[in-house]
C-alpha cells in the first residue's frame, strides 16, 4: 500500500469516530452534572456546564487547601524565642561572626565557607572540607530556616542552633583544639570586643564560646525564606499554579507528608531511612551510615535519620546526609521507593518536584550581602596541616 492512500484511508476512519467521541462525551458530561444543573435555575444548558465545572474545580481547590493547612504552617517570620531572643546588636555580631574565617585553626573556615549565600546556605559538596581541607562525615545542609528543626544535624546530635554553633568551634571544620583557643582568636580582633560589649552589655568579660553561639544563634533564627507556598496557606489558592496544586496533591496522597509536614515540611522527628528497602541500594551510597545509631549506638536508631526540612530543597543538591544524589527528581523517587515501596511514574515525580520548587523562598538581604568584618586578628598561630608538612618533606 502507497504512504499517501494508507493516510487518507486513516482519515477516513477517524472524521466519523471523533464525531461519535464528542457525542459520547457530550452524554457523560450532561448526566454527571446534572444534578449541579438543576441548582442552577434559568440558566441555559451552554452557559451552565463550564460554569458547574469551574465550580467544582474551587471547590477541590478549597479542599485540597483544607487539607494542606491541616499538615503544614506557614514559616513564622523569625524564630525568636523567650530563652532565646533576638535584637539587632546580637544578629549584626552573629552575621559577622557567621562569616568570618579567621576564628578557624588554619584562618581558611568560616561557617559561611559550608554555608555559602550563593549556594542557598550550602557547599554543593557531596560532603564538606573542613580546616586543612580534611572531608567531612556528611553533606551540609542549608542554614536557611535550619531553625525550625527540632534537633540539629542529620543524626539530630544537637538541640539547638546555639548548641550547634558552639560546637562548630571545635569540630572537624573549625578545627580549634578547645574553647579558650578559639576564644583567643575572636580576641585577636580588636574590634570584635567592642561588639561583644554592645551585644551582652551586662557582662563584664563577654567574649566566650557562649556568647559566640547566642549570638550566632541569633542571626540564625532570622533567616528564614518564606515561599509562595505560605501565600498559599495563608488563603490565596491563586499563589501556586494548578501543576503545583497538583504536587502538592500528589504529595500528599503518595504518603510523603506522613514524615514531611509542618511549617519547616520535614524537620520534627526521627525515621528510618529505608523503610522499606536498604537506602543504599537505591542511593549507591558508598558508605553505611548508620543515623542516629552513630551517636546512641542503641539498635533502635540504627539508620535513624531526621526527616529533611523541605523548605528551598530545589536550591540544595546534592541530597541526603552523604551527597549521595545529584538531582531532586532522582531524590523523590529514591524517596518513594526506600520509605513507602512505591515506584513512581515520571508524572509524579515531575508534578511532586513542581510542587516542591514553590517552596523556595527569596534569599534574607542579611545572608545575601556579606559583612564587612572588623580588621586585624593577624599574628594567630597556625599549626602547619598535614598535608603543608608532606609537601615540604617530598620537596626537600
Ligand atoms: C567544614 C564545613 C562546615 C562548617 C565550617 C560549618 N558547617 Fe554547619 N554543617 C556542616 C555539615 C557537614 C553539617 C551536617 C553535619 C551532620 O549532620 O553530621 C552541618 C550542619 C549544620 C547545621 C544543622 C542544619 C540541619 O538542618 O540539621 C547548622 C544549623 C549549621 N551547620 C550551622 C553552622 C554554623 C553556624 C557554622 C559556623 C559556626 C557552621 N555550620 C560551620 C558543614 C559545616
Ligand atoms: C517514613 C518517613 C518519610 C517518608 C514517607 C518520606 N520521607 Fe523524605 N526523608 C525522610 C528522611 C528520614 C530523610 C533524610 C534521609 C537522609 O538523607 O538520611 C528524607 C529526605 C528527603 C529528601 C532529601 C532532602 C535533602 O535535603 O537532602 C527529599 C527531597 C525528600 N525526603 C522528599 C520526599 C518525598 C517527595 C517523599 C514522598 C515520595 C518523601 N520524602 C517521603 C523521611 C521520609
Amino acid at each position: 500500500m502507497q504512504p499517501e492512500n494508507h493516510q487518507s484511508q486513516y482519515r477516513r476512519f477517524l472524521g466519523p469516530a471523533v464525531v461519535v467521541g464528542l457525542i459520547l462525551l457530550d452524554i457523560l458530561v450532561s448526566s454527571r452534572l446534572q444534578p449541579i444543573m438543576s441548582l442552577a435555575p434559568g440558566a441555559t444548558r451552554s452557559k451552565t456546564v463550564p460554569v458547574a465545572l469551574a465550580a467544582a474545580a474551587v471547590a477541590k481547590d478549597d479542599e485540597l487547601l483544607k487539607e494542606a493547612q491541616t499538615l503544614f504552617k506557614p514559616l513564622p517570620q523569625d524564630l525568636a524565642t523567650a530563652e532565646f531572643p533576638i535584637n539587632s546588636d546580637l544578629v549584626s555580631l552573629g552575621r559577622k561572626l557567621f562569616f568570618d574565617p579567621r576564628i578557624s585553626v588554619d584562618g581558611t573556615v568560616s561557617c559561611a565557607r559550608c554555608h555559602q549565600p550563593a549556594l542557598y546556605g550550602t557547599d554543593g559538596l557531596e560532603k564538606s572540607h573542613g580546616a586543612h581541607d580534611k572531608l567531612l562525615p556528611r553533606n551540609a545542609p542549608t542554614v536557611l530556616n535550619a531553625g525550625m528543626s527540632f534537633r540539629q544535624h542529620w543524626g539530630g546530635e544537637f538541640e539547638t542552633v546555639e548548641e550547634q554553633a558552639k560546637r562548630a568551634l571545635l569540630g572537624a571544620g573549625f578545627a580549634n583544639p578547645d574553647y579558650a583557643a578559639a576564644m583567643a582568636r575572636v580576641k585577636a580582633v580588636p574590634g570584635y570586643r567592642e561588639l561583644f560589649k554592645k551585644a551582652f552589655p551586662s557582662e563584664p568579660d563577654p567574649v566566650t564560646a557562649n556568647n559566640w553561639a547566642k549570638a550566632i544563634g541569633a542571626y540564625e533564627r532570622t533567616l528564614m525564606t518564606p515561599s509562595r507556598f505560605d501565600v498559599y496557606l495563608g488563603g490565596n489558592t491563586d499563589a501556586l499554579t494548578p501543576t503545583e496544586q497538583h504536587g502538592l496533591r500528589t504529595f500528599i496522597n503518595t504518603g510523603c507528608a506522613d514524615c514531611h509536614r509542618g511549617a519547616g515540611i520535614g524537620g520534627e522527628q526521627f525515621r528510618k531511612f529505608g523503610v522499606q528497602e536498604d537506602y543504599w541500594n537505591a542511593t549507591g551510597s558508598k558508605e553505611i551510615d548508620k543515623g542516629r545509631f552513630e551517636l546512641t549506638k542503641d539498635p533502635a536508631d540504627q539508620y535513624m535519620f531526621k526527616v529533611a526540612g523541605l523548605r528551598g530543597v530545589e536550591m540544595t543538591p546534592p541530597y541526603f546526609h552523604d551527597g549521595s544524589v545529584g538531582t531532586l527528581s532522582e531524590a523523590v523517587r529514591v524517596m518513594a521507593i526506600v520509605q513507602l515501596g512505591h515506584e513512581m511514574s515520571d508524572q509524579d515525580a515531575s508534578a511532586i518536584v513542581a510542587f516542591l520548587k514553590s517552596l523556595t523562598g527569596k534569599l534574607p538581604q542579611d545572608f545575601a550581602i556579606a559583612p564587612v568584618l572588623p580588621s586585624g586578628g593577624f599574628g594567630m598561630p597556625r599549626p602547619v596541616s598535614r598535608a603543608k608538612k608532606l609537601l615540604k618533606e617530598t620537596s626537600r
